[in-house]
Parts: structure tokens; sequence; C-alpha cells
């Protein structure tokens, strides 16, 4: 079996339903259940047996040791983090404990469990660290994209803390040979996003009759990749990856914010018109910029595709399409993340930034 950390979030949970989906081999699934994290996106793994929920933290270095001990998993995947970027810039200190203190508590754990194994349970071993292409910074217009090999210069606190996290899960490979696996993704979108999040925010906003409020001049550049392309690299990546080497998984899909914007717009013109015949466009208001808002990030997932074999299945024109109506389709889903605690995000998150 497999232990999977953070696997009630958006990617977490995303992996462990696909992961069922396609083998038999069981995930015990730790998650702190945080905000973030959400029972109802494993409301269809209630009744199976090869899904064990854990409710805890990776920082509770003990109990990740029995977790261990008890189901003598043949690898760990870490999705366990604070992953949002304004909520880092609100409070930085929650991703300092997750991140970075959070994984070296996993990693502790897990080194001691891996010493102990047999010789060939040790070799077969993997811990599959998630990380971000935040860490390598922001690129100017026409700079080529990140590779592997591209320095790290995190600018906000969450990318700070995820290269943190990256640096230990490295020494932890050169110093004690842990077999570790890194992958850097660019911005993952789906089903099951908190909408708190570009994407599904504008979605969630846009149906509510709310504005859809685009920072600064909305030319910043993501990379955007299909959740479902993520997780399928991720399998990949545990499948045949080099130890200690790290991945690059982008979609090919570099957009500016506003037209990713438009484009939600467009395709929710189309699905579920205005009652009074306007576009959602109307709904969109420029607001105060990001502090520190990283320009464009850009991922050349070639190492992944020649090494490995893998590249993502989905444009983003059929990954927004897919998007844009599971949200249409799971309106209870979104009902009930909109719970008070996101409430009070969204006021501080926009109050202050003025129209
Ligand atoms: P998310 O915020 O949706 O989910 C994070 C999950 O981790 C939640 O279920 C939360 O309850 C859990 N968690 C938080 N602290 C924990 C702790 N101490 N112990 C155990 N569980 C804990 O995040 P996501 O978007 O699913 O991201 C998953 C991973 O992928 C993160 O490591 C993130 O940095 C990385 N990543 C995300 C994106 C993206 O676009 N979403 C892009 C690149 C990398
Ligand atoms: P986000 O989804 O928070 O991901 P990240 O900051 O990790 O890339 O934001 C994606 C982009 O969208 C980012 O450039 C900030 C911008 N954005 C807005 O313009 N308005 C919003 O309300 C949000 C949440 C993000």
């Amino acid at each position: 079996m497999i232990l999977v950390t953070g696997g009630a979030g958006f990617i977490g949970s995303n992996f462990v339903l696909d992961w069922l989906a396609g083998t038999d081999e069981a995930v015990i699934n730790l998650d702190a259940l945080t905000y973030a994290g959400n029972r109802e996106n494993l409301a269809s793994l209630e009744n199976d047996a090869r899904h064990v929920f854990v409710h805890g933290s990776i920082a509770d270095g003990a109990l990740v040791a029995s977790l261990l001990k008890q189901y003598q998993p043949r690898a760990v995947i870490n999705f366990a983090a604070e992953s949002h970027v304004d909520r880092s810039i609100h409070g930085p200190e929650d991703f300092i404990q997750t991140n970075i203190v959070g994984t070296f508590h996993l990693l502790e754990a897990v080194r001691a469990y891996w010493s102990g194994l047999d010789e060939p349970a040790k070799q077969d071993f993997r811990f599959l660290h998630v990380s971000t292409d935040e860490v390598y910074g922001s690129l100017s217009k026409h700079a080529p994209a990140f590779t592997e090999e591209h320095r790290y210069e995190p600018n906000s606190p969450y990318s700070a803390s995820k290269a943190a996290s990256d640096h230990l899960v490295r020494s932890y490979h050169h110093t004690y040979g842990l077999p570790v696996l890194t992958t850097n993704c660019s911005n993952n979108y789906g089903p099951y996003h908190f909408p708190e999040k570009l994407i599904p925010l504008m979605i969630v906003n846009a149906l509510a009759g709310k504005s859809l409020p685009v920072y600064g001049d909305g030319q910043q550049i993501r990379d955007w990749l299909y959740v479902k392309d993520h997780c399928s690299a991720i399998r990949r990546v545990l499948q045949a990856g080099r130890c200690g080497e790290v991945y690059n998984v982008g979609g090919w899909n570099e957009k500016p914010n506003i037209d990713i914007v438009h484009t939600v717009c467009q395709l929710l013109d189309e699905a579920r018109p205005r009652a009074d015949g306007k576009s959602y466009r109307e709904q969109i208001i420029t607001v105060t910029d990001r502090p520190g808002h990283d320009r464009r990030y850009a991922i050349d997932a070639g190492k992944i595709e020649r090494e490995l074999g893998w590249k993502p299945a989905e444009t983003f024109e059929t990954g927004i399409r897919k998007t844009v109506n599971w949200y249409l389709d799971n309106q209870a889903w979104v009902a009930n993340v909109q719970s008070g605690s996101y409430r009070d995000w969204v006021e501080k998150n926009y109050a202050e930034r003025a129209a």
C-alpha cells in the first residue's frame, strides 16, 4: 500500500480517487483537515476498504511513525501543505509550520522507518514530494520556461516555504540516501478545487452574480495543468522516476489571467446564460494587485516527457470545459464549502482591495 498526505485537499483527493480507480493497491490518507481539506471529496470511497482515512498532521512524528509501522507502505506521497499565496501574505506562520516543520517531521519519521526495512524493501521504497513551479520565482515575458536546473528564487512566503521543504527533501537523499523524488508542477485546475483560487473563484462568483476580481492588469501569466494530468504524472514518476531527481510537470498552457477569466465567462455564457442576456464579463472588475505578485511562470516539461514518456492528455480548451461543467453539476459541493470561515477569508482578502 501507499501513504498519501494531504489527500483530502484538491490535488490529493483527485490523486486518491484516480489511484483507486486504476488499481486495488490500498491508500492510507493522512490529512489534518484544515480549511482546505474536505472529506466530501472522498465521499465515493466511504465504504471502500482500500481507503483508510486518518485525521492527523504530518508534523506529528509519533503518529506518522505508528502509521508507517502498522501499514508498512512501499511509498509516501506528500501533498500536505498550506497552498494559497494570498493566505501566506496575510499569515505566513502556518506555512512555516506545515510546509517546513511538518515536512521535516514527516521526513524524520520516514527515514527511521526506511532505515529499518530489509534490503529489497529499502530499495523499492519511494518518498515523492509534490512541489510547485513557484519556487523558481518570476520570469520576464520572453525568458525560457523553467527547467529543473533553474535556480530557486521564491518570492512569497508560500513559495519560500515550499522551497525550504524541497531543500530538506533533497538533503535527505544526499545525506541519508533516502530514495526521494520531487515534482514541481504548474497551476492545477479541475474538480474539487477550493474556490479561493482563481478559476473556481471566478466560476462560483460569476454564478452567484458577484464581481470577478482581477488583480492588477490581469496580464500575469501562469501555466495551467489539468489536475488529472498532474495525477498521471505523479503515478509515472513514482513508477519510473530516478531517485534524487526532480521532474517539472506542466500543461504547455501559458495564459494571462485575464484570458482565463474571459474563457470562464464565455463557457458560462454558453452553458448557463445570465437571465438578463448579458455576458458574465460584465462582472469583471480590476482590484488592487497582490504584493510581490510574480509576473510569469512557465514550465518546460521536456525532461519528464523525454525520460518517462509523460505528456498531458488535456489541452486547456478541453480541461477548462470539463472543469466548468463539473462546477455546474456539483453545486451542492460548492454550497457546502462556502462555510463561515470561507466567507471570512473572502471578506479579509477582497474588502481591502479597492476596485
Ligand atoms: P490544498 O490546499 O487544496 O490541500 C492541502 C491539503 O493538505 C488539505 O487537505 C489539508 O487539510 C492538508 N494539510 C494541511 N496541513 C496539513 C498537515 N500539517 N498535515 C496533514 N495534512 C495537512 O492544496 P492542493 O492544491 O491540493 O496542493 C497539494 C500540493 O501540491 C501542495 O503541496 C501544493 O504546494 C502543491 N501544488 C499545488 C498547486 C496547485 O495549483 N494547486 C500547484 C503546484 C504545487
Ligand atoms: P491563484 O489561483 O491564487 O494561484 P497562484 O497565485 O498560486 O498562481 O492565482 C492565480 C493567478 O490569478 C495569480 O496571478 C493571481 C490571480 N488572481 C486574481 O487575479 N484574482 C483573484 O481573485 C485570485 C484568487 C487570483
